[in-house]
């Protein structure tokens, strides 16, 4: 072909490209010509044809024919890509504002308990804390001997515990009276420093308007190389105001005794959090974690200290929900569950628990 066809061939190609409709018809024209068998790559081979004084124009021609061609395929694909993300976005439109349709998603709902955890959960989150978990079957071992409470401390009895029947192998069993026996697994088990909170059922042997013999706790644990109380108040302040989404949170550290920690304390807050000035809730037991608790898992108390507290998920559940009795809540009652659980689309927000 001579350069001067060379016009022709460059003008059809063109009109090829800005025929293609899809990006898989613009590649068959660029296969047809500057694949290994193409229109213009034939021109690339026919360089070496041409008479020595030749050769240079005729090889820019050539080029120029090939630029032109690769631009113009780049420009339609561009085009062609931006056609196909739009044609995308059209057809896999939602509408994120229609109402969930009737069925088991709009009927079914969470258990405010199970709300109230991770409400709880992202909260301590937000601080660094991970969630750890035990089993509700536990050894007297860890639930009482190594949280620094021995067998006929006076301790055991407070917590009307149930025991499994011996079995004849092994220690006897029992469930767990609260969740601490979870800060002892953490502790036997990962290296300090430790940020954990541990959620889960714990049993007892009662039952009255304020007490069902299964309920559930939150633990929480700190171990680290210079952890003191003012961590503990100041993370406990943060908790309070981030749950009760109040500002600002009035609560009194009372001296108290567990025989984990020393000291302890009982924290109560002022209930106008709640909307009830003019009163004192208590809402978690909590203290710096015994010198024997930590030598018990292993642990050398001269260098690691911490805080743990204990509180009871139902409760502030109940609190914070304005659900007046206990038994309720475990009572699987179908109307309860609709007035007082959550819809499964209300996520938990630091900002706002719920949405109701
Ligand atoms: N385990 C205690 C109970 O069930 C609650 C508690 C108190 C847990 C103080 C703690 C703590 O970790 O430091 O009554």
């Amino acid at each position: 072909m001579s350069t001067s066809e060379f016009g022709q061939l460059e003008v059809q190609i063109l009109k090829d490209i800005a025929a293609a409709a899809d990006v898989s018809s613009l590649d068959a024209v660029r296969v047809a010509a500057l694949g290994k068998s193409g229109s213009v790559s034939a021109l690339t081979a026919g360089i070496a044809k041409q008479p020595a004084d030749q050769k240079k124009a005729y090889g820019a021609a050539v080029n120029a024919v090939k630029t032109a061609v690769q631009s113009a395929i780049d420009a339609r694909k561009a085009v062609l890509d931006a056609a196909a993300v739009d044609a995308r976005l059209a057809s896999e439109r939602a509408d994120v504002t229609l109402p969930v349709r009737v069925g088991p998603l709009a009927e079914g709902r969470i258990h405010p308990v199970s709300q109230v955890f991770d409400e709880v959960a992202e909260i301590f989150a937000d601080m660094g804390f991970s969630v750890a978990e035990g089993p509700d079957i536990e050894t007297d071992d860890l639930n009482f001997t190594r949280l620094n409470i021995p067998p006929e401390h006076p301790a055991r009895q407070e917590h009307d515990t149930f025991y499994l029947s011996p079995t004849g192998e092994g220690p006897r069993m029992l469930l767990r009276t609260h969740t601490s026996p979870v800060q002892i697994r953490t502790m036997m088990s990962q290296k300090p420093p430790i940020r954990i909170i541990a959620p889960g059922r714990v049993y007892r042997c009662d039952s009255d308007q304020t007490h069902t013999p299964m309920f559930h706790q939150i633990e929480g644990l700190v171990i680290d190389e210079a952890t003191h109380m003012g961590h503990l108040k100041w993370c406990l302040e943060e908790f309070c105001k981030a749950f009760f989404e109040v500002d600002d949170v009035k609560m009194r550290f009372r001296a108290s005794h567990f025989p984990f920690t020393e000291p302890s304390m009982e924290v109560d807050i002022d209930a106008a959090a709640i909307g009830k000035p003019g009163r004192w809730l208590e809402i978690l037991g909590s203290g710096m974690v015994h010198p024997n608790v930590i030598r018990n898992c292993g642990l050398d108390p001269e260098k690691y200290q911490g805080f743990a507290f204990g509180m009871g998920l139902d409760r502030i559940a109940m609190l914070k929900y304005g659900i007046p009795d206990l038994r309720d809540m475990f009572s699987a009652d179908l109307r309860w569950m609709r007035h007082y659980g959550f819809s499964a689309l209300d996520l938990p927000t630091i900002a706002a628990g719920s949405a109701g």
